[in-house]
């Protein structure tokens, strides 16, 4: 394997150092292209470049294959957790049984938002959308923690900003629902795991008990495992070009929430729904939306199908499909939604646009079904996605801040007039 690439440009050569990842991922090092060639290059959504090197998550589009610090997300998600898969992401390896307690208890001790916050969520409209209550939320958590915003901060210091970030996360997401719906924000309860401590907060009321359903426990927590980290993926970009001006991690957070919201990224779960919804009241013809998806003419698109870096499965599509299934069976949930989904993916599987395109069901293709089955509503669906991607977006944040990253500033190819002077406007 050659160590240099070398580019013809005018008659001349120049050589570029090649860079092989622990994968055996190639990649041309151009950062000193310009000053080399005065070129730059040209890349509209960044579909073949790369932004950083990173040690935190593998994933070969091929192969369908995804691993968090090398450990492959079945097992993962077959015998880990949620919270035990958030050390490993933010701290490298899988925890001791007391760096596991210590964490978890941390996490726990921090899930209290400041009670001026619940004036926030009397501001909003009845009908916000929980993505834009989360998102300004999260970036003003950064004004209750002051020291949140010191450039260069400590390792203890970084390491709280992250403990409340990923506590109040669960609560702020809560208490959204609950907000959206007119019921009283819930409490955490420190007696209650993470994932238990959500579901309470999201469902409990203050006038009855509120059961702990361990089957819905135990899918929730594999499905937020499932949507931890996904590499360099738009919101976490972003999260990492916000982090790079030396911004805080809260905002960094509120950054990435924000790009995470649209359909064709995090809020496609929610688009999802929204189809298959559209699907069985127009009678559920699949095929006939199948030809839409193809039709160039058609803006339709199936949500929750293709994918920037998958040309195979999405191996985190595959376990939540049986997930499905079996916490369907388990609660006695029929929903035709689901049957509309396989259908669905029945017919385009087996339909040469798709399989040309190398298009199959994507992360969140199934999810939705799931959050429904959960009680969960359609507009927390994406909530439910960052709720699950905070640990990786944390992660990845704190590798670009250790690693002493330049500020992100991508270069451009100017298209626009060149130099003309000013009219006066009587003159026009
Ligand atoms: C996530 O990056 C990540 O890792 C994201 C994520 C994560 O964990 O962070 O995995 C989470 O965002 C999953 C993706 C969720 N989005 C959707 O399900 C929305 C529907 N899918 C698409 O819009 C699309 O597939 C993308 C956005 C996911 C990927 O788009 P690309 O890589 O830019 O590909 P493209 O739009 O250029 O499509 C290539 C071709 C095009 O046809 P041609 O121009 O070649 O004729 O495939 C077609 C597209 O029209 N196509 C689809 C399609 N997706 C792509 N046609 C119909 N239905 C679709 N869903």
């Amino acid at each position: 394997m050659s160590e240099i690439a070398s580019l013809s440009l005018d008659g001349k050569t120049y050589e570029l150092p090649v860079v092989v990842g622990s994968e055996n991922e190639k990649a041309i090092d151009i950062q000193n292209l310009r000053a080399q060639t005065e070129f730059i290059t040209l890349d509209s959504g960044y579909k073949n470049s790369g932004a950083t090197s990173s040690k935190i998550t593998f994933l070969d589009g091929e192969a369908g294959i995804l691993r968090y610090r090398g450990y492959p997300i079945e097992q993962l998600a077959e015998k880990s957790s949620f919270i035990e898969v958030a050390y490993l992401l933010i701290f490298g390896n899988l925890p001791s049984k007391i760096e596991l307690e210590n964490f978890a208890n941390a996490i726990t001790r921090h899930t209290l938002i400041h009670e001026d916050m619940k004036r926030f969520y009397e501001a909003y409209p009845a009908k916000a959308h929980p993505m834009g209550v989360v998102a300004s939320i999260t970036c003003s958590l950064s004004t209750f923690y002051p020291d949140s915003l010191n450039a260069n901060p400590k390792k203890e210091a970084v390491e709280l900003t992250i403990t409340r970030m990923l506590a109040k996360f669960s609560t702020i997401a809560a208490w959204a629902y609950k907000n959206s719906v007119g019921h009283p924000g819930i409490y955490p309860r420190n007696s209650y795991n993470y994932v238990e401590n959500f579901l309470y907060m999201m469902f409990a009321m203050p006038t009855e008990d509120y059961e702990i359903d361990p089957v819905i426990v135990n899918a929730l927590d594999k499905l937020l495992i499932l949507h931890a980290d996904h590499e360099q993926n738009c919101s976490t970009s972003t999260v990492r070009m916000v982090g790079s001006s030396q911004a805080n991690l809260y905002a960094s957070i509120s950054a990435g929430i924000c790009a995470l919201w649209g359909p064709l990224h995090g809020g496609a779960n929610q688009a999802v729904i929204e189809m298959l919804e559209q699907i069985r009241d127009d009678g559920g013809n699949v095929a006939k939306f199948v030809n839409k998806a193809k039709d160039k003419n058609d803006p339709f698109r199936l949500m929750g199908f293709g994918h920037r870096v998958y040309k195979n499965f999405d191996p985190r599509a595959s376990i939540i499909k049986v997930a499905c299934d079996q916490m369907l069976n388990k609660l006695g949930v029929k929903d035709p939604l689901l049957d509309i989904a396989k259908q669905l993916e029945e017919a385009a599987l087996n339909d040469e646009y798709f399989v040309e395109r190398k298009l199959y069901p994507n992360v969140d293709f199934y999810s939705g079904i799931i959050y429904k089955a959960m009680g969960i509503p359609t507009e927390m669906f994406t909530v439910m996605f960052a709720l699950g991607r905070l640990p990786g977006w944390i992660a990845q944040w704190k590798e670009m801040i250790e690693n002493k990253e330049p500020i992100a500033r991508p270069r451009q190819v100017y298209t626009g007039a060149t130099k003309r002077n000013y009219i006066n406007i009587a003159d026009r």
